[in-house]
């Protein structure tokens, strides 16, 4: 029999890759498709790369973890379709003909119908995925959301629940103020909820392959691949958070008169106390005035706090005070084999998140007291800004008069004198007041 060696079948290989980089490279982009790209955040990209020197049990465990991502690409396909053909499961109860609108390449399709608009707009922020990664991510602090965690920040809900669907499009219309997040406000209506409806797409499918992620990958079991298991198990759940969302609208209680200059004062007075004081401890990360300069413990949100660099970073700080030589450099080694894996297995480099300087005004959800009302009581989810209020979870919390006291104070600072320069700081001190 006519064997091929190994030797001449690397020649071959790259004879046909040759061949067909010559053959599609000038129509590279047209014939090639966008695809969703897999989600391996945070795995180490080794497992899934067969490699020379396996043993039998890595081969095994890799063609394990090869089979399984077969398996999630099959679903997501059958149950999500592809970005130029998206496929919308009626159990999504997702708007099939704003889907459309959204999805594709852009410009209208031959019957001219507007198709594209997601990537006109936010893929190059956001990533095709919707993974926060596109290719402007990486100059962009913070980052982009990624939308795959079914996790938003800003939204008129109790911190766990998703945002509705005003939330979005608030979002979307106001931009996010103080990040690279812009305005949408001049698209028309009927696009921005194309766009609106696209993002919880893009978030259901995340949060779907994630579902599976979890059973495949991590818990090693098989998944019964008969659709309405699937759906029962994968997809019903994550669609009724979306489903909820509207019944989870915090509706901020009346608020203590502050009709007089002098009510204002006091409540005003009253927040001040409370900012600093040990039941809110706003002060400790806000600072004592409200700068952002409270402690100086590093602090991450849930997108970058799972990548471990910060941990190894000091592991390796620490390791190098080992007195004993080989020790030490046995200790290096093995912390910095497991850094470059770590830099692997992410699309984007570890952020670090500041806790906002409340006297520049600048909200990223809204100044109206409403906003900021429900900014204090449910905090920022997705990061360490706390629950504030008072709830079934945190019944020693903030009460809601003690929570407006914090609006009002916190609404203060922009306009307080101790934040014009040199008062009140020391270093300046004496120049006085620039206007009364
Ligand atoms: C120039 C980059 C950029 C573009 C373009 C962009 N975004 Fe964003 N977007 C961001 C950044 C940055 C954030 C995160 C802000 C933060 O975390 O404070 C964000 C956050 C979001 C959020 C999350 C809000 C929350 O509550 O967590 C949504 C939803 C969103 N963008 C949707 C869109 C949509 C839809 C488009 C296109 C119409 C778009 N973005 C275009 C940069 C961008
Ligand atoms: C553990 C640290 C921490 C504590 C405690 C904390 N915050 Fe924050 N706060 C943050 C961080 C971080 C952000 C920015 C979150 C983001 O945008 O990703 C923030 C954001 C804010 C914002 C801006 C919201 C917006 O719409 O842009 C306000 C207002 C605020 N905090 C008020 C308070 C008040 C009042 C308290 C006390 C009840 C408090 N914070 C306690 C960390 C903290």
């Amino acid at each position: 029999m006519n064997k091929l060696s190994p030797a001449g079948l690397r020649t071959a290989c790259v004879a046909a890759a040759v061949l067909c980089a010559l053959v599609l490279l000038p129509g590279c982009s047209k014939t090639e498709p966008p695809q969703f790209r897999l989600n391996l955040q945070g795995r180490n990209p080794d497992d899934f790369i067969f490699a020379s020197g396996d043993n039998e049990e890595t081969r095994a465990s890799k063609e394990q973890n090869k089979a399984s991502l077969d398996t999630i690409s099959t679903v997501m396909y059958a149950f999500f379709g592809e970005p130029n053909d998206p496929y919308v499961l009626a159990e999504t109860g997702l708007d099939a003909r704003k889907i459309q609108m959204a999805a594709g390449p852009t410009g209208g399709d031959p019957s001219k119908h507007q198709r594209g608009l997601y990537r006109q707009h936010c893929a190059h922020c956001h990533g095709i995925s919707g993974d926060g990664a596109g290719p402007t991510s990486a100059f962009l602090n913070p980052y982009p959301r990624d939308y795959r965690q079914g996790q938003f920040k800003f939204k008129s809900t109790e911190r766990p629940a998703k945002p509705t669907t005003d939330d979005l499009i608030r979002v979307l219309k106001d931009g996010i103020a103080g990040t690279a997040m812009p305005s949408f406000l001049l698209l028309p209506d009927d696009e921005v909820e194309a766009l609106v409806e696209y993002v919880k797409y893009l978030s259901i499918r995340g949060q779907v392959e994630q579902s599976l992620t979890i059973t495949l990958l991590d818990d090693g079991n098989p998944l019964d691949m008969n659709p309405s298991a699937i759906i029962a198990e994968h997809v019903a759940p994550i669609v009724e958070t979306w489903n909820t969302a509207e019944s989870a609208i915090i509706d901020p209680p009346d608020r203590p008169p502050i009709d007089t200059p002098e009510l204002h004062a006091e409540s005003i007075a009253k927040g001040a106390e409370l900012f600093r004081g040990q039941k809110a401890q706003c002060m400790k990360c806000h600072g004592p005035t409200g700068l952002g300069d409270g402690g100086d413990e590093q602090l991450f949100d849930d997108w970058n706090k799972v990548k471990k660099f910060a941990d190894l970073a000091k592991q390796i700080a620490a390791a190098e005070d080992i007195t004993d030589r080989a020790e030490r450099r046995t200790q290096l080694k093995q912390l910095y084999d497991r850094l470059e894996i770590e830099k692997r297995s992410w699309l984007l480099p570890p952020q670090q998140l500041q806790p906002r300087n409340l006297r520049l005004g600048v909200y990223r959800f809204g100044r109206r007291p409403a906003d900021l009302f429900r900014r204090i009581y449910a905090g920022v989810n997705g990061t360490p800004m706390p629950q504030g209020g008072a709830n079934a979870s945190n019944p020693s919390g903030l009460t809601s008069e003690e929570i407006w006291h914090l609006v009002d104070y916190v609404a203060s600072l922009p306009y307080d004198k101790v934040s014009e320069p040199g008062v009140g700081r020391g270093h300046l001190a004496g120049i006085g007041q620039w206007h009364e």
